[in-house]
């Protein structure tokens, strides 16, 4: 593909080495971002053990893996965001994921989820961590709930319906601040999007090809 490839080309001074690294050859374990982190704080080590106790128990449902969820978090505390917005709560891990960087940065998250029962689970395991204050749960089908939101945020999330990321995109462009991120998960199944990210001047789309793929775009006016 022409994009890779031109980044391939940058790295070529690098040989071999360079491009290992980027296709996740310096994968080490922890160090190089695969399963859970080291917990730096009791707040952490409490978001951590009920996504560990969330996945030993079978608490889930198409959850992103921890390695996605560590850039999630990573993101969302480099960007300093104060709100994020998610369509597709499930159970609500990648929203723990969130909330480790919120609690940081001061900031919420606001999660749409149209499964009632994926909700209260995800309700359960954000009060278990301690988290719940920094969450809204909007139940309904997104593409109805969304109208609800007015003011500017900071992070779009997508990871609900695939082939709705177009409206979702559509609409809710205008409401992620300047210099915000759009984060679209699963990206390889969302062409028509994938499209639109990378033909509009003023966004700058790169990819995270680890885990379950996501695109990472920052809207740059
Ligand atoms: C891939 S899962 C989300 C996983 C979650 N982000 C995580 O990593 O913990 C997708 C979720 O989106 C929900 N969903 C799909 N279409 C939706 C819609 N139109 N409105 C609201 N939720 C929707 C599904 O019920 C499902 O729980």
């Amino acid at each position: 593909m022409k994009r890779r490839s031109a980044l391939f080309g940058l790295l070529a001074p690098l040989g071999a080495w360079g491009q290992r690294g980027l296709r996740g050859g310096f994968r080490a374990g922890r160090a190089a971002g695969e399963g859970l982190p080291l917990a730096a704080t009791d707040q952490e080590k409490r978001i951590l053990s009920v996504l560990e106790e969330a996945w030993n128990t079978g608490a889930t449902y198409a959850n992103v893996p921890h390695t996605d969820g560590r850039m999630l978090r990573l993101l969302t505390e480099a960007a300093k965001a104060k709100h994020v917005v998610e369509i597709g709560t499930s159970t609500g891990l990648s929203g723990l994921w969130f909330c480790m960087a919120l609690q940081k940065t001061g900031g919420r998250l606001t999660t749409f989820e149209y499964d009632p029962r994926r909700a209260a689970t995800a309700r359960g395991h954000f009060r278990k961590a301690a988290v719940a204050e920094l969450v809204t749960i909007v139940e309904g089908d997104a593409h109805q709930t969304i109208a609800r939101l007015k003011e500017p945020f900071d992070i779009l999330f997508l990871d609900a319906d695939k082939d709705g990321y177009v409206d979702y995109f559509n609409r809710l462009l205008p409401l992620v601040r300047p210099g915000g991120l759009l984060l679209a998960h699963n990206i390889d199944m969302a062409p028509e999007y994938d499209r639109l990210i990378t033909t509009n001047p003023a966004l700058e789309t790169q990819y995270f090809r680890e885990g379950g793929g996501m695109s990472i775009t920052l809207k740059k006016l």
